[in-house]
Protein backbone atom coordinates (compact mmCIF):
# COMPACT_ATOMS: atom_id res chain seq x y z
CA UNK A 1 0.00 0.00 0.00
CA UNK A 2 0.98 3.28 -0.52
CA UNK A 3 0.41 6.78 0.18
CA UNK A 4 0.92 10.10 -1.29
CA UNK A 5 3.79 12.03 -0.77
CA UNK A 6 1.90 15.28 -1.02
CA UNK A 7 -1.39 16.28 -1.33
CA UNK A 8 -2.82 17.60 -5.07
CA UNK A 9 -4.13 20.67 -5.87
CA UNK A 10 -3.29 23.43 -8.61
CA UNK A 11 -0.39 25.35 -9.38
CA UNK A 12 -0.58 28.41 -7.26
CA UNK A 13 -0.94 31.73 -8.15
CA UNK A 14 -0.11 33.86 -5.38
CA UNK A 15 2.77 34.32 -2.37
CA UNK A 16 3.02 36.00 0.84
CA UNK A 17 6.17 36.11 3.09
CA UNK A 18 6.25 36.68 7.04
CA UNK A 19 8.84 36.35 9.73
CA UNK A 20 6.95 33.05 11.18
CA UNK A 21 4.34 31.46 9.85
CA UNK A 22 1.64 29.10 12.24
CA UNK A 23 -0.67 26.79 11.69
CA UNK A 24 -3.22 26.18 14.13
CA UNK A 25 -5.36 28.55 15.84
CA UNK A 26 -5.68 26.66 19.10
CA UNK A 27 -3.87 27.76 22.55
CA UNK A 28 -0.24 26.37 21.18
CA UNK A 29 -0.29 28.14 17.91
CA UNK A 30 -1.86 31.63 19.19
CA UNK A 31 0.28 31.31 22.12
CA UNK A 32 3.42 31.11 20.01
CA UNK A 33 2.40 34.06 17.61
CA UNK A 34 1.41 36.05 20.56
CA UNK A 35 4.62 35.64 21.58
CA UNK A 36 6.61 35.70 18.12
CA UNK A 37 4.93 39.19 17.53
CA UNK A 38 6.34 41.93 19.36
CA UNK A 39 9.56 42.08 16.75
CA UNK A 40 8.39 39.44 13.67
CA UNK A 41 6.02 39.37 11.08
CA UNK A 42 3.39 36.57 12.30
CA UNK A 43 1.05 34.66 10.27
CA UNK A 44 -1.78 32.17 11.60
CA UNK A 45 -3.14 29.88 9.11
CA UNK A 46 -6.38 28.39 9.82
CA UNK A 47 -8.13 26.18 7.77
CA UNK A 48 -11.54 27.20 9.64
CA UNK A 49 -12.26 30.16 12.10
CA UNK A 50 -10.02 31.01 14.92
CA UNK A 51 -12.07 28.51 17.28
CA UNK A 52 -12.54 25.64 15.39
CA UNK A 53 -10.14 23.28 17.05
CA UNK A 54 -9.86 21.52 20.24
CA UNK A 55 -8.69 24.48 22.72
CA UNK A 56 -12.38 25.23 22.32
CA UNK A 57 -13.89 22.97 23.53
CA UNK A 58 -11.58 21.55 26.41
CA UNK A 59 -13.69 21.03 29.55
CA UNK A 60 -11.07 20.21 32.63
CA UNK A 61 -8.97 23.19 32.33
CA UNK A 62 -5.23 23.75 33.01
CA UNK A 63 -2.64 22.00 35.67
CA UNK A 64 -0.04 23.41 37.71
CA UNK A 65 0.92 23.74 41.19
CA UNK A 66 -0.93 26.65 43.18
CA UNK A 67 -1.61 25.33 46.28
CA UNK A 68 0.96 25.83 48.89
CA UNK A 69 -0.12 22.01 50.14
CA UNK A 70 0.99 20.72 46.82
CA UNK A 71 4.68 20.64 45.06
CA UNK A 72 6.16 20.57 41.92
CA UNK A 73 7.37 17.05 43.10
CA UNK A 74 4.09 15.63 43.19
CA UNK A 75 3.04 16.94 40.25
CA UNK A 76 5.98 15.24 38.29
CA UNK A 77 5.58 11.93 40.08
CA UNK A 78 1.44 12.22 38.53
CA UNK A 79 2.98 12.95 35.29
CA UNK A 80 5.29 10.38 35.15
CA UNK A 81 3.18 7.86 36.74
CA UNK A 82 0.16 8.60 34.32
CA UNK A 83 3.00 8.02 31.22
CA UNK A 84 3.85 4.83 32.03
CA UNK A 85 7.20 4.79 31.50
CA UNK A 86 7.57 6.37 28.51
CA UNK A 87 7.89 10.67 29.99
CA UNK A 88 10.63 12.29 29.46
CA UNK A 89 11.28 13.59 33.58
CA UNK A 90 13.69 16.16 32.44
CA UNK A 91 10.83 17.55 30.37
CA UNK A 92 8.20 16.87 32.13
CA UNK A 93 10.06 18.98 35.28
CA UNK A 94 10.31 21.89 33.11
CA UNK A 95 7.06 21.97 31.94
CA UNK A 96 5.81 21.43 35.73
CA UNK A 97 8.11 24.14 36.72
CA UNK A 98 6.52 26.96 34.24
CA UNK A 99 3.08 25.30 34.46
CA UNK A 100 1.87 27.93 37.31
CA UNK A 101 3.91 30.98 35.50
CA UNK A 102 1.63 29.91 32.34
CA UNK A 103 -1.61 30.15 34.30
CA UNK A 104 -0.31 33.71 36.05
CA UNK A 105 0.12 34.41 32.34
CA UNK A 106 -3.04 33.60 31.17
CA UNK A 107 -4.58 35.31 33.94
CA UNK A 108 -2.47 38.91 33.20
CA UNK A 109 -3.74 38.59 29.69
CA UNK A 110 -7.47 38.60 30.74
CA UNK A 111 -8.12 35.32 31.56
CA UNK A 112 -10.91 35.08 34.23
CA UNK A 113 -10.64 31.26 35.96
CA UNK A 114 -13.12 30.50 38.63
CA UNK A 115 -12.47 31.74 42.27
CA UNK A 116 -13.10 29.71 45.73
CA UNK A 117 -16.54 29.86 46.75
CA UNK A 118 -16.62 33.81 49.07
CA UNK A 119 -12.86 33.72 48.08
CA UNK A 120 -10.84 35.45 45.76
CA UNK A 121 -8.79 32.62 45.83
CA UNK A 122 -8.48 30.40 42.31
CA UNK A 123 -10.52 27.17 42.67
CA UNK A 124 -8.50 24.20 42.63
CA UNK A 125 -10.21 20.75 41.69
CA UNK A 126 -8.84 17.42 40.39
CA UNK A 127 -8.95 14.45 37.61
CA UNK A 128 -8.08 11.55 37.36
CA UNK A 129 -4.04 10.36 38.44
CA UNK A 130 -3.53 13.62 40.09
CA UNK A 131 -2.86 13.45 43.70
CA UNK A 132 -3.48 17.22 44.00
CA UNK A 133 -6.62 19.67 43.83
CA UNK A 134 -4.31 21.80 41.18
CA UNK A 135 -6.93 22.32 37.91
CA UNK A 136 -7.99 25.94 37.54
CA UNK A 137 -11.25 25.94 35.32
CA UNK A 138 -13.38 28.87 33.85
CA UNK A 139 -17.18 29.08 33.38
CA UNK A 140 -17.30 25.73 35.40
CA UNK A 141 -16.31 23.42 32.63
CA UNK A 142 -15.95 26.44 29.85
CA UNK A 143 -12.05 25.99 30.27
CA UNK A 144 -10.76 26.17 26.50
CA UNK A 145 -13.27 28.67 25.81
CA UNK A 146 -11.80 30.76 28.07
CA UNK A 147 -8.53 30.52 26.87
CA UNK A 148 -9.45 30.59 23.56
CA UNK A 149 -11.29 34.27 23.65
CA UNK A 150 -7.87 35.30 25.71
CA UNK A 151 -5.39 33.91 22.92
CA UNK A 152 -8.14 35.53 20.08
CA UNK A 153 -8.08 38.76 21.37
CA UNK A 154 -4.42 38.90 22.60
CA UNK A 155 -2.82 37.76 19.18
CA UNK A 156 -5.40 39.95 17.24
CA UNK A 157 -4.64 42.82 19.53
CA UNK A 158 -1.14 42.73 19.07
CA UNK A 159 -1.04 42.24 15.61
CA UNK A 160 -0.97 38.85 14.72
CA UNK A 161 -2.29 38.50 10.79
CA UNK A 162 -4.65 35.45 10.85
CA UNK A 163 -5.25 33.94 7.22
CA UNK A 164 -9.11 31.90 7.76
CA UNK A 165 -10.68 29.36 5.59
CA UNK A 166 -6.47 28.43 4.32
CA UNK A 167 -5.73 24.99 4.42
CA UNK A 168 -2.10 23.96 5.24
CA UNK A 169 -1.52 21.36 2.04
CA UNK A 170 2.09 20.76 2.18
CA UNK A 171 5.66 21.69 3.67
CA UNK A 172 7.64 24.00 0.97
CA UNK A 173 11.40 23.09 1.48
CA UNK A 174 14.51 24.77 0.59
CA UNK A 175 18.27 24.40 0.62
CA UNK A 176 20.85 25.99 2.48
CA UNK A 177 24.02 27.51 1.17
CA UNK A 178 25.87 24.32 3.63
CA UNK A 179 23.66 21.61 1.65
CA UNK A 180 21.41 21.19 4.76
CA UNK A 181 17.34 20.71 3.77
CA UNK A 182 15.42 23.79 5.56
CA UNK A 183 11.36 24.61 5.71
CA UNK A 184 11.37 27.51 3.27
CA UNK A 185 7.43 28.24 3.87
CA UNK A 186 3.97 26.16 3.01
CA UNK A 187 1.51 25.91 0.32
CA UNK A 188 -1.85 26.64 1.52
CA UNK A 189 -5.05 25.80 -0.52
CA UNK A 190 -7.49 28.93 0.10
CA UNK A 191 -11.16 27.76 0.50
CA UNK A 192 -14.56 29.35 0.48
CA UNK A 193 -17.31 28.88 3.66
CA UNK A 194 -18.30 25.42 2.17
CA UNK A 195 -14.45 24.04 1.85
CA UNK A 196 -14.25 24.21 -2.02
CA UNK A 197 -11.13 25.11 -3.37
CA UNK A 198 -10.57 28.89 -4.08
CA UNK A 199 -7.01 29.31 -5.27
CA UNK A 200 -3.99 27.90 -4.29
CA UNK A 201 -1.05 30.05 -2.75
CA UNK A 202 2.50 29.61 -1.19
CA UNK A 203 3.56 31.98 2.01
CA UNK A 204 7.54 32.03 2.93
CA UNK A 205 8.54 32.29 6.15
CA UNK A 206 11.90 32.01 8.18
CA UNK A 207 10.07 29.60 10.36
CA UNK A 208 7.03 26.99 10.13
CA UNK A 209 5.87 26.43 13.02
CA UNK A 210 2.95 23.15 12.88
CA UNK A 211 0.33 23.73 16.29
CA UNK A 212 -2.49 21.70 13.89
CA UNK A 213 -3.50 20.12 16.92
CA UNK A 214 -4.68 15.49 17.20
CA UNK A 215 -6.25 13.50 15.21
CA UNK A 216 -9.71 11.89 17.07
CA UNK A 217 -11.43 12.52 14.03
CA UNK A 218 -9.91 9.04 12.28
CA UNK A 219 -12.13 7.24 14.68
CA UNK A 220 -15.93 7.52 14.69
CA UNK A 221 -16.67 8.41 17.51
CA UNK A 222 -14.74 11.14 19.46
CA UNK A 223 -14.68 14.07 22.06
CA UNK A 224 -12.90 16.51 19.44
CA UNK A 225 -14.24 18.75 16.71
CA UNK A 226 -14.67 18.42 12.98
CA UNK A 227 -11.51 20.40 12.56
CA UNK A 228 -9.44 17.74 14.07
CA UNK A 229 -7.91 15.70 11.26
CA UNK A 230 -4.28 14.97 11.85
CA UNK A 231 -3.58 17.54 9.36
CA UNK A 232 0.25 18.21 10.54
CA UNK A 233 1.37 14.40 11.60
CA UNK A 234 0.23 13.69 7.67
CA UNK A 235 2.06 16.87 6.74
CA UNK A 236 5.02 15.76 8.97
CA UNK A 237 5.34 12.34 7.29
CA UNK A 238 4.64 13.43 3.67
CA UNK A 239 8.21 16.01 4.17
CA UNK A 240 9.90 12.92 5.07
CA UNK A 241 9.81 13.24 8.70
CA UNK A 242 9.03 10.39 11.53
CA UNK A 243 6.34 10.78 13.87
CA UNK A 244 6.54 8.84 17.26
CA UNK A 245 4.55 7.51 19.82
CA UNK A 246 0.98 7.57 16.91
CA UNK A 247 0.05 4.07 18.34
CA UNK A 248 -1.02 5.91 22.18
CA UNK A 249 -4.13 7.46 21.28
CA UNK A 250 -5.96 8.39 24.49
CA UNK A 251 -9.63 7.33 25.02
CA UNK A 252 -11.66 9.36 27.38
CA UNK A 253 -13.27 7.06 28.99
CA UNK A 254 -16.91 9.55 29.73
CA UNK A 255 -17.87 11.01 26.51
CA UNK A 256 -21.74 11.08 26.40
CA UNK A 257 -23.30 7.91 24.83
CA UNK A 258 -26.38 9.07 22.63
CA UNK A 259 -27.16 5.98 20.96
CA UNK A 260 -25.62 3.30 18.73
CA UNK A 261 -25.60 5.11 15.56
CA UNK A 262 -24.23 8.12 17.05
CA UNK A 263 -20.91 9.20 15.00
CA UNK A 264 -18.87 11.96 14.85
CA UNK A 265 -18.15 15.09 17.76
CA UNK A 266 -19.92 13.59 21.50
CA UNK A 267 -20.17 15.31 24.57
CA UNK A 268 -17.44 15.40 26.47
CA UNK A 269 -18.19 14.34 30.63
CA UNK A 270 -15.84 16.05 32.35
CA UNK A 271 -13.14 13.74 34.74
CA UNK A 272 -13.88 17.11 36.55
CA UNK A 273 -16.85 15.75 37.35
CA UNK A 274 -15.63 12.59 39.19
CA UNK A 275 -12.99 14.78 40.81
CA UNK A 276 -16.31 16.09 42.21
CA UNK A 277 -17.42 12.52 43.15
CA UNK A 278 -19.31 11.04 40.78
CA UNK A 279 -18.61 7.21 40.16
CA UNK A 280 -18.91 4.77 37.24
CA UNK A 281 -21.65 2.06 37.50
CA UNK A 282 -22.28 -0.98 34.77
CA UNK A 283 -25.64 -1.40 33.73
CA UNK A 284 -26.65 -3.94 36.13
CA UNK A 285 -25.89 -1.03 38.91
CA UNK A 286 -22.63 -2.54 40.06
CA UNK A 287 -19.41 -0.07 40.96
CA UNK A 288 -16.62 -0.65 37.86
CA UNK A 289 -13.64 0.65 39.34
CA UNK A 290 -13.98 -0.30 42.83
CA UNK A 291 -10.98 -2.80 43.30
CA UNK A 292 -9.47 -2.02 39.97
CA UNK A 293 -6.70 0.66 41.11
CA UNK A 294 -6.29 2.46 44.64
CA UNK A 295 -7.81 5.76 43.15
CA UNK A 296 -10.28 4.10 41.57
CA UNK A 297 -12.60 6.61 39.87
CA UNK A 298 -10.02 8.97 39.91
CA UNK A 299 -7.52 6.26 38.50
CA UNK A 300 -5.35 7.35 35.25
CA UNK A 301 -7.55 7.99 31.92
CA UNK A 302 -5.95 4.92 30.28
CA UNK A 303 -6.93 2.62 33.49
CA UNK A 304 -10.46 3.99 33.52
CA UNK A 305 -11.21 3.28 30.04
CA UNK A 306 -9.84 -0.04 29.81
CA UNK A 307 -11.91 -1.19 32.82
CA UNK A 308 -14.90 0.35 31.49
CA UNK A 309 -14.36 -1.19 27.85
CA UNK A 310 -13.57 -4.40 29.37
CA UNK A 311 -17.23 -4.32 31.49
CA UNK A 312 -18.60 -3.21 28.63
CA UNK A 313 -17.62 -6.18 26.61
CA UNK A 314 -19.38 -8.48 29.65
CA UNK A 315 -22.65 -6.99 28.60
CA UNK A 316 -24.14 -6.89 32.11
CA UNK A 317 -27.27 -6.01 32.54
CA UNK A 318 -27.20 -6.60 28.46
CA UNK A 319 -25.64 -3.42 27.58
CA UNK A 320 -22.38 -4.02 26.08
CA UNK A 321 -22.55 -0.24 24.51
CA UNK A 322 -22.06 2.45 27.35
CA UNK A 323 -22.09 2.47 31.26
CA UNK A 324 -23.41 5.02 33.52
CA UNK A 325 -21.66 8.33 35.22
CA UNK A 326 -23.64 8.78 38.36
CA UNK A 327 -23.30 12.99 39.56
CA UNK A 328 -26.40 12.65 41.95
CA UNK A 329 -24.63 13.39 44.94
CA UNK A 330 -24.01 16.93 43.42
CA UNK A 331 -27.87 17.72 43.04
CA UNK A 332 -28.37 21.01 41.48
CA UNK A 333 -24.80 22.41 42.22
CA UNK A 334 -23.90 20.34 39.51
CA UNK A 335 -25.87 23.14 36.87
CA UNK A 336 -23.62 25.48 37.96
CA UNK A 337 -20.39 23.90 37.84
CA UNK A 338 -20.73 22.07 34.78
CA UNK A 339 -23.08 24.41 32.61
CA UNK A 340 -22.05 22.63 29.30
CA UNK A 341 -22.74 19.00 30.48
CA UNK A 342 -26.03 20.06 31.73
CA UNK A 343 -26.82 21.23 28.44
CA UNK A 344 -25.61 18.31 26.52
CA UNK A 345 -27.79 15.66 28.92
CA UNK A 346 -30.64 18.06 28.92
CA UNK A 347 -30.46 17.71 25.03
CA UNK A 348 -31.08 13.96 25.46
CA UNK A 349 -33.72 14.50 27.83
CA UNK A 350 -31.98 14.22 31.22
CA UNK A 351 -31.39 15.84 34.16
CA UNK A 352 -28.11 15.07 35.93
CA UNK A 353 -29.02 16.49 39.52
CA UNK A 354 -31.17 13.02 39.37
CA UNK A 355 -30.06 11.04 36.70
CA UNK A 356 -27.20 8.69 35.81
CA UNK A 357 -25.18 9.77 32.48
CA UNK A 358 -24.58 7.42 29.75
CA UNK A 359 -21.11 7.29 28.86
CA UNK A 360 -18.71 5.28 26.97
CA UNK A 361 -14.58 5.96 25.85
CA UNK A 362 -14.29 7.62 23.11
CA UNK A 363 -11.11 9.02 21.02
CA UNK A 364 -9.86 12.16 22.86
CA UNK A 365 -6.00 12.93 22.87
CA UNK A 366 -3.29 12.21 20.53
CA UNK A 367 0.22 11.34 22.86
CA UNK A 368 2.31 11.17 20.00
CA UNK A 369 3.08 12.97 16.98
CA UNK A 370 6.01 14.84 15.79
CA UNK A 371 8.98 14.88 17.86
CA UNK A 372 9.89 17.78 19.28
CA UNK A 373 11.98 19.88 22.29
CA UNK A 374 9.76 21.73 24.59
CA UNK A 375 10.36 24.83 22.89
CA UNK A 376 9.12 23.13 19.24
CA UNK A 377 12.56 22.45 17.37
CA UNK A 378 12.01 19.46 15.46
CA UNK A 379 15.07 17.52 13.20
CA UNK A 380 13.89 19.89 10.40
CA UNK A 381 15.55 23.18 10.58
CA UNK A 382 12.97 25.87 10.47
CA UNK A 383 9.82 23.40 11.46
CA UNK A 384 9.04 23.86 15.17
CA UNK A 385 5.85 21.78 16.37
CA UNK A 386 3.90 22.15 19.52
CA UNK A 387 0.32 21.22 21.60
CA UNK A 388 -1.14 18.40 20.13
CA UNK A 389 0.59 17.53 17.11
CA UNK A 390 3.62 17.15 18.62
CA UNK A 391 5.78 14.55 20.88
CA UNK A 392 8.03 16.66 23.61
CA UNK A 393 7.96 13.68 26.20
CA UNK A 394 5.51 15.31 28.26
CA UNK A 395 2.69 12.46 27.97
CA UNK A 396 4.62 9.27 27.37
CA UNK A 397 1.86 6.64 27.24
CA UNK A 398 -0.85 8.05 28.48
CA UNK A 399 -1.14 11.90 29.20
CA UNK A 400 -2.15 13.24 32.58
CA UNK A 401 -5.78 15.18 32.50
CA UNK A 402 -5.29 18.99 31.88
CA UNK A 403 -1.78 18.90 31.56
CA UNK A 404 -2.24 19.64 27.71
CA UNK A 405 -3.27 23.10 27.49
CA UNK A 406 -0.73 23.81 30.61
CA UNK A 407 1.68 22.10 27.72
CA UNK A 408 0.33 24.51 24.87
CA UNK A 409 1.11 27.53 26.65
CA UNK A 410 4.00 26.36 27.98
CA UNK A 411 5.54 25.05 24.46
CA UNK A 412 3.86 28.13 22.45
CA UNK A 413 5.18 30.51 24.56
CA UNK A 414 8.94 29.35 24.35
CA UNK A 415 8.51 28.75 20.59
CA UNK A 416 7.25 32.15 20.16
CA UNK A 417 9.69 33.81 22.13
CA UNK A 418 12.60 32.14 21.00
CA UNK A 419 11.41 33.08 17.21
CA UNK A 420 11.42 36.85 18.46
CA UNK A 421 15.35 36.07 19.60
CA UNK A 422 16.31 34.71 16.61
CA UNK A 423 14.86 33.13 13.01
CA UNK A 424 16.64 30.42 11.04
CA UNK A 425 18.13 31.90 7.98
CA UNK A 426 16.35 32.65 4.87
CA UNK A 427 16.48 29.86 1.97
CA UNK A 428 14.58 29.85 -1.13
CA UNK A 429 12.39 27.17 -2.16
CA UNK A 430 13.41 24.10 -4.13
CA UNK A 431 12.43 24.87 -8.05
CA UNK A 432 10.54 21.84 -8.35
CA UNK A 433 8.51 22.20 -5.26
CA UNK A 434 5.57 22.40 -7.58
CA UNK A 435 5.35 19.09 -8.39
CA UNK A 436 3.07 18.48 -11.86
CA UNK A 437 1.93 14.91 -10.43
CA UNK A 438 -1.54 14.68 -9.33
CA UNK A 439 -0.91 12.28 -6.91
CA UNK A 440 -4.65 10.38 -5.10
CA UNK A 441 -6.68 12.10 -3.02
CA UNK A 442 -9.45 9.94 -0.69
CA UNK A 443 -13.26 10.00 -2.18
CA UNK A 444 -14.74 11.16 1.07
CA UNK A 445 -17.67 8.60 0.68
CA UNK A 446 -15.52 6.59 1.29
CA UNK A 447 -13.99 7.95 4.82
CA UNK A 448 -17.06 6.64 6.92
CA UNK A 449 -14.97 3.48 6.08
CA UNK A 450 -11.88 3.79 7.42
CA UNK A 451 -13.37 5.87 10.64
CA UNK A 452 -15.59 2.61 10.93
CA UNK A 453 -12.41 0.40 10.78
CA UNK A 454 -10.56 2.28 13.35
CA UNK A 455 -13.21 1.92 15.81
CA UNK A 456 -13.48 -1.29 15.46
CA UNK A 457 -10.50 -2.60 15.00
CA UNK A 458 -8.09 -0.04 17.00
CA UNK A 459 -9.77 1.06 19.80
CA UNK A 460 -9.11 1.02 23.62
CA UNK A 461 -8.53 -2.77 23.44
CA UNK A 462 -6.26 -4.32 20.12
CA UNK A 463 -4.54 -7.05 19.53
CA UNK A 464 -3.22 -8.74 16.13
CA UNK A 465 -5.95 -9.77 14.56
CA UNK A 466 -8.06 -7.08 14.66
CA UNK A 467 -4.53 -4.81 13.95
CA UNK A 468 -4.28 -6.71 10.89
CA UNK A 469 -7.95 -6.82 10.03
CA UNK A 470 -7.85 -2.84 10.07
CA UNK A 471 -4.36 -2.99 7.83
CA UNK A 472 -6.09 -4.79 5.17
CA UNK A 473 -9.00 -2.81 5.20
CA UNK A 474 -6.58 0.85 4.97
CA UNK A 475 -4.83 -0.58 2.68
CA UNK A 476 -7.62 -1.56 0.39
CA UNK A 477 -9.30 1.93 1.26
CA UNK A 478 -5.60 3.67 -0.07
CA UNK A 479 -4.97 0.57 -2.97
CA UNK A 480 -8.44 2.29 -4.31
CA UNK A 481 -7.57 5.82 -4.35
CA UNK A 482 -7.51 5.98 -8.41
CA UNK A 483 -9.52 9.04 -10.00
CA UNK A 484 -7.03 11.60 -8.60
CA UNK A 485 -7.01 15.48 -9.20
CA UNK A 486 -5.03 17.15 -11.78
CA UNK A 487 -3.25 19.52 -10.89
CA UNK A 488 -4.14 21.76 -13.41
CA UNK A 489 -7.46 21.82 -11.72
CA UNK A 490 -9.29 20.35 -15.08
CA UNK A 491 -10.00 16.69 -15.19
CA UNK A 492 -10.21 14.32 -12.83
CA UNK A 493 -10.31 10.68 -12.60
CA UNK A 494 -8.53 8.38 -14.47
CA UNK A 495 -10.06 7.26 -17.64
CA UNK A 496 -7.73 3.96 -17.99
CA UNK A 497 -8.83 2.85 -15.21
CA UNK A 498 -12.49 3.39 -15.98
CA UNK A 499 -12.67 5.93 -12.98
CA UNK A 500 -15.13 8.78 -13.50
CA UNK A 501 -15.20 9.98 -10.31
CA UNK A 502 -14.24 13.45 -9.87
CA UNK A 503 -11.82 13.58 -6.97
CA UNK A 504 -11.43 16.90 -6.57
CA UNK A 505 -9.12 19.35 -4.17
CA UNK A 506 -10.95 20.39 -1.94
CA UNK A 507 -10.62 20.77 2.54
CA UNK A 508 -12.73 17.53 2.99
CA UNK A 509 -10.63 15.66 0.11
CA UNK A 510 -7.47 16.99 1.61
CA UNK A 511 -8.99 15.90 5.40
CA UNK A 512 -9.64 12.65 4.38
CA UNK A 513 -6.37 12.26 2.95
CA UNK A 514 -4.70 13.24 5.91
CA UNK A 515 -7.15 10.77 8.18
CA UNK A 516 -6.14 7.87 6.25
CA UNK A 517 -2.60 8.89 6.35
CA UNK A 518 -2.55 9.22 9.77
CA UNK A 519 -4.95 5.96 10.59
CA UNK A 520 -2.34 3.54 8.44
CA UNK A 521 0.27 5.22 10.63
CA UNK A 522 -1.11 4.54 13.61
CA UNK A 523 -1.89 0.90 12.70
CA UNK A 524 1.44 -0.10 11.69
CA UNK A 525 3.44 1.41 15.12
CA UNK A 526 0.43 -0.30 17.12
CA UNK A 527 0.98 -3.72 15.51
CA UNK A 528 4.86 -3.35 16.04
CA UNK A 529 4.74 -2.56 19.61
CA UNK A 530 4.09 -6.19 21.52
CA UNK A 531 3.27 -5.37 24.79
CA UNK A 532 0.63 -3.35 26.51
CA UNK A 533 1.33 0.05 28.12
CA UNK A 534 -0.55 3.34 28.62
CA UNK A 535 -2.89 3.80 26.64
CA UNK A 536 -2.12 1.37 24.16
CA UNK A 537 -3.69 -2.38 24.89
CA UNK A 538 -3.21 -5.44 23.63
CA UNK A 539 -5.23 -8.65 24.78
CA UNK A 540 -2.14 -10.74 22.95
CA UNK A 541 0.23 -9.14 24.71
CA UNK A 542 -1.75 -8.31 28.15
CA UNK A 543 1.64 -6.98 29.85
CA UNK A 544 3.82 -4.25 29.48
CA UNK A 545 7.82 -5.29 28.76
CA UNK A 546 10.70 -3.44 29.94
CA UNK A 547 12.06 -4.30 26.59
CA UNK A 548 9.72 -2.12 25.06
CA UNK A 549 9.83 1.18 27.06
CA UNK A 550 10.72 2.88 23.95
CA UNK A 551 9.59 5.10 21.23
CA UNK A 552 8.35 3.91 17.48
CA UNK A 553 8.79 6.59 14.91
CA UNK A 554 6.98 5.90 11.85
CA UNK A 555 7.86 7.74 8.59
CA UNK A 556 7.02 6.98 4.85
CA UNK A 557 9.34 6.50 2.43
CA UNK A 558 9.95 7.85 -1.27
CA UNK A 559 7.26 5.97 -2.98
CA UNK A 560 4.88 6.11 -0.20
CA UNK A 561 5.22 2.99 2.40
CA UNK A 562 5.20 3.03 6.28
CA UNK A 563 8.09 1.90 7.70
CA UNK A 564 8.32 1.88 11.66
CA UNK A 565 11.81 2.29 13.44
CA UNK A 566 12.96 1.92 16.99
CA UNK A 567 11.55 -1.78 18.27
CA UNK A 568 13.50 -3.49 20.42
CA UNK A 569 15.40 -6.49 18.85
CA UNK A 570 13.56 -9.75 18.79
CA UNK A 571 15.03 -12.49 20.93
C1 LIG B 1 -11.71 16.53 30.89
O1 LIG B 1 -12.22 17.59 31.25
O2 LIG B 1 -12.02 15.43 31.34
C2 LIG B 1 -10.66 16.57 29.83
C3 LIG B 1 -9.46 17.26 30.32
C4 LIG B 1 -8.27 16.81 29.54
O3 LIG B 1 -8.40 16.10 28.54
O4 LIG B 1 -7.16 17.15 29.94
Amino acid sequence: MTLPRRLAAPASTWERDFDVVILGSGAAGLSAALAARPVRSALVVTKDVLSAGSTQWAQGGLAGVLDPTDTIENHVRDTLTAGAGLCDEAVVRELVTEAPKSIRYLMRLGAAFDPEQGSQDIALTREGGHSHNRIVHSGGDRSGAEVQRTLDESAIGAGVEVLSRAFALDLVLGTTSDGERQVAGVRIGQTNADGQLVSVGVVTARAVVVACGGYGQVFASTSNPPAVTGDGVAMALRAGLSVTDVEFVQFHPTVMWRGPDATGQQALVSEAVRGEGAILFDAAGERIMAGVHPQEDLAPRDVVSAAVSRRMAEAPGGVDDHVFLDATHMGERFYERFPSITEACREIGLDPAVDRIPVAPAAHYACGGIRAELNGRTSLPGLFAVGEVSSTGVHGANRLASNSLTESIVAGTRVGRDLAWELPDKVRPDPDFEDPMAPPLLDPARLREVRAVMSRHVGVIRNEMSLSSAAGALGAIANGMTGSASTSGESFGDPELGDKTPVRPSRRTWEGTNLLTVAVAMVAAARARTESRGCHRRTDYPESSDAWQTHLDVSLDAAGEVAVDGAPDAG
